[in-house]
């Protein structure tokens, strides 16, 4: 099938709006998060809109067969403004979700019907990560609605994210012994992904 008259043309898209819009949306959840003192949802926040911008720029390049026209696509997007943080990443879990299930899964499938093998492995591969990202923001407003951001019911290890200092213990500091940051800064070492 003819790219341009595809219907994956379009479902790129409307993918490259969605992840756009996503990291728009999570910068913008981030700065929120900074203002709370949530210091490890901003990080997981800013984290998660680098990799919106690697998904966008993926779908993006796919469509450099029609360099110099248009695409016209429609849509629909979310206006994810709440107050609460836990709304926020609430909303964020779902988006995620639905990018998995059934969005990306279908533009896949899609893909693949009209013979765009290299399209069809982007949209199952990237649609997989968006379900990593729907669990990571639920697990957050799991523990920022029940009160474990900074507590824990067995003993763990909390890394302050500003200095690197680990720190063991069923609570995190209340402010960093080594670079005096506050508790906001300290992420369970299980959720660090650099150890
Ligand atoms: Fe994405
Ligand atoms: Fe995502």
């Amino acid at each position: 099938m003819d790219f341009r008259n595809s219907e994956t043309k379009t479902n790129l898209m409307r993918a490259f709006a969605g992840e756009s819009q996503a990291r728009n949306r999570y910068v913008f959840a981030a700065s929120q998060a900074k203002k709370e003192h949530l210091h490890v949802i901003e990080a997981v926040f800013t984290f998660t809109a680098a990799q919106e911008k690697e998904h966008a720029e993926i779908f993006y390049h796919q469509m450099k067969e029609l360099a110099g026209e248009n695409i016209t696509i429609d849509g629909a997007y979310p206006i994810d403004l709440y107050d609460s943080m836990y709304d926020v990443l609430k909303a964020a879990q779902h988006n995620e979700y639905e990018e998995y299930d059934p969005v990306y899964k279908a533009f896949g499938d899609k893909a693949k019907e009209e013979g765009f093998s290299r399209t069809a492995a982007i949209f199952h591969n990237i649609s997989v990560i968006e379900k990593t990202h729907s669990d990571r923001f639920g697990r957050l407003a799991q523990m920022l609605k029940e009160n474990k951001l900074f507590v824990s019911d067995v003993e763990t290890g909390w890394m302050c994210l500003n200095c690197g200092y680990v720190f063991h213990g069923k609570e995190a500091p209340a402010v960093c012994p080594v670079c005096e940051h506050d508790r906001g800064y300290f992420i369970r070492l299980e959720l660090t992904p650099f150890i």
